[in-house]
């Protein structure tokens, strides 16, 4: 498709400065966090929110080095709570490679996650702007809060989508939208150009998590993270509500009980994973993420029309049709 071939030549464009100004940011981490620090980094990822970071500025007329070194600390504040996320969901494999709390201490993990959100604090307060600041540090807060609501609807069958919303605002959505906002601040965009920018990041933010869930029933050949571990972790995300909903009522007895009791094996994860996918709910969640994109292209309106702008549309639906 011509058009994924242009957004992915241009994000490839983008990368390599994105990565360098990445591993030159761990090297200003204490030294015995930085292995820890490097096996998330050094793994991969899509570097969607430093890109982000660095499409917004660029929008909004700013292109520099400075600017790749603050879209980094997006991504460092995304790799803490990565390793904290798999911590606390027992996720044992993340970008392909064993999660770090395999391979190294659970204690030294959750303390490299601090170092990496307080390094990227010291790299934003250098900017002297307290916009800037306050961004970041609500993204950290948001994140931590909306992880704690994720905790307390686990292994529950009863949490309304209203509940979920709340959740996918905090633990995901906070993150892209701050991502979104800081580019436009430190872009020198004037208000409604901030709003606009957190806007379209806060619902490209909401759709990615969606999509997530969905991808959740993937292959891991294909995700790099455990297929099912939403299930066996107890969330009822979107995709998992449809299957709960389409089971008999004796199947739906039998599936709560495991649910809520924590009991839900990898071999069943994997069973209702290729029930989820055989019945198409991963692609009806793809769809239900385009209420939020909707609204993202259209926040796009109130930014200035440049080539940056087009690359912002596409990356949207690339949200909404991503394999990974
Ligand atoms: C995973 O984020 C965590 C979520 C918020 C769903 P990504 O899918 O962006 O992970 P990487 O950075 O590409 O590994
Ligand atoms: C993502 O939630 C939120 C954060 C990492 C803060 P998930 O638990 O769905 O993310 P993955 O699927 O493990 O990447
Ligand atoms: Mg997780
Ligand atoms: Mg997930």
């Amino acid at each position: 498709m011509p058009t994924s071939i242009t957004l992915k030549a241009r994000l490839g464009q983008e990368l390599p400065a994105i990565n360098r100004a990445l591993t030159h940011a761990v090297e200003t981490l204490p030294e015995p966090t930085r292995p820890i620090a490097r096996h998330i980094l050094d793994a991969g990822g899509k570097r969607l929110r430093p890109l982000l970071v660095v499409l917004i500025a660029k929008l909004l007329g700013r292109d520099d080095a400075r600017i790749r070194e603050l879209a980094v600390t997006l991504e460092m504040l995304h790799a803490a709570t990565l390793l904290h996320d798999d911590v606390l969901d027992n996720a044992l494999r993340r970008r392909g490679k064993p999660a770090a709390h395999t391979l190294f201490s659970v204690p030294s993990v959750i303390l490299t996650g601090d170092a990496l959100l307080a390094g990227a604090n010291a790299l934003v307060a250098d900017w002297g702007d307290s916009r800037l600041s306050c961004c970041f540090s609500n993204a950290t807060s948001q994140t931590a809060a909306g992880e704690i609501l994720e905790i307390a609807a686990q292994y529950h069958v009863d949490v309304s989508a209203e509940a979920y919303e709340n959740i996918v605002r905090g633990k995901t959505a906070w993150l892209i939208r701050s991502a979104c906002e800081m580019g436009a601040i430190a872009a020198g965009g004037d208000d409604a150009a901030v709003r606009a920018a957190a806007s379209f990041g806060e619902n490209v933010g909401m759709a990615f998590q969606l999509v997530d869930d969905a991808l959740d029933f993937a292959p891991e050949s294909i995700t790099g993270k455990p297929t099912g571990g939403d299930v066996r972790e107890g969330k009822l995300t979107p995709p998992l509500r449809l299957y709960r909903d389409s089971l008999s009522d004796v199947e739906r007895v039998a599936f709560d009980g495991a649910f809520c009791a924590g009991l839900i094996t990898e071999d069943d994860a994997v069973a209702i994973a290729e029930r989820i996918r055989v019945a198409g709910y991963d692609a009806v969640v793809r769809q239900q993420a385009n209420a939020f994109l909707d609204m993202a292209h259209h926040a796009l309106v109130n930014l200035p029309d440049r080539p940056e702008r087009v690359i912002l549309h596409q990356m949207a639906d690339y949200v909404r049709d991503r394999k990974k």
